[in-house]
């Protein structure tokens, strides 16, 4: 599939992805914005395998008003996948937790000390609204560490009240904040603010994991493009990342 990559006359890394185990993807079927049945999710997972990662946390949106997943929903989606990835004879290990969006369900949850469901160990996955700043991060932040768990905030970088004020990142991670950016926002898929948002988290050592966020087929095309690939290996070739 990829022999496009063995062009000559010219540097090329066609081997470099920069992870192994994906802890930030939309493969579960028919839960969110991600895949809608269960041969999406196989195809993604297959074009995940050729980029040479061999295991994934699938990370469904929880938002108050459009994806009210939950451990079970989430849970009987998993069962499904892991069932057809067992009858395709498919060797890639999946699991599952959830992408929080903090809103009012959100907190809600916190505040009922209601069990989340966890990367690994008591880190979760939470995302801001992209259209407005939440009116505290920080006691936010606060709340969830107070609740016994650890927060990751996804793609720090795609958010525009944030990456136009870069000096923030580092008061959201002295609060406790850890850092997942993703792979397609140093490429520019995000657009040049991302971008530049997701080099400055890179360059100062600010990132503590590296996701695809892995929703649909162009998502999987662009991170496989050939000058992607090479970007990455420029980028990320010589840092180490958490891993799971
Ligand atoms: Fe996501």
């Amino acid at each position: 599939m990829f022999s496009f990559f063995k062009k000559k006359n010219k540097i090329q890394y066609p081997d470099f992805f920069p992870i192994k185990s994906d802890m930030h993807s939309h493969i579960l079927p028919g839960l969110d914005d991600g895949a809608p049945d269960v041969e999406a999710s196989l195809q993604l997972i297959r074009g995940m395998m050729d980029l040479g990662i061999k295991k994934a946390v699938a990370t469904p949106h929880i938002i108050d008003d459009l994806y009210r997943n939950n451990p079970s929903t989430i849970n009987a989606a998993l069962g499904l996948l892991q069932s057809e990835l067992n009858k395709e004879g498919l060797d890639f290990e999946v699991s599952a937790a959830a992408e929080y969006m903090i809103d009012s369900h959100f907190l809600q949850l916190i505040k009922n000390r209601e069990n989340l469901l966890t990367i690994k160990d008591n880190l979760i996955l939470t995302e801001f609204s992209y259209a407005s700043s939440p009116d505290d991060p920080f006691r936010i932040c606060f709340e969830i560490i107070m609740a016994g768990y650890k927060p990751i905030l996804a793609h720090p970088e795609r958010y525009p009240y944030f990456n136009r004020n870069l000096k923030i990142y580092s008061k959201l991670s002295e609060q406790g904040f850890l850092f997942q950016v993703n792979l397609l926002s140093l490429t520019g898929y995000y657009g040049k603010d991302v971008a530049q948002a997701a080099v400055y988290l890179i360059e100062n050592n600010m990132v503590a994991y590296l996701g695809t966020d892995l929703h649909h087929l162009r998502h999987l095309e662009a991170l496989s493009d050939p000058k992607n690939r090479t970007l990455f290996h420029e980028l990320l070739s010589h840092r180490s990342w958490n891993l799971f």
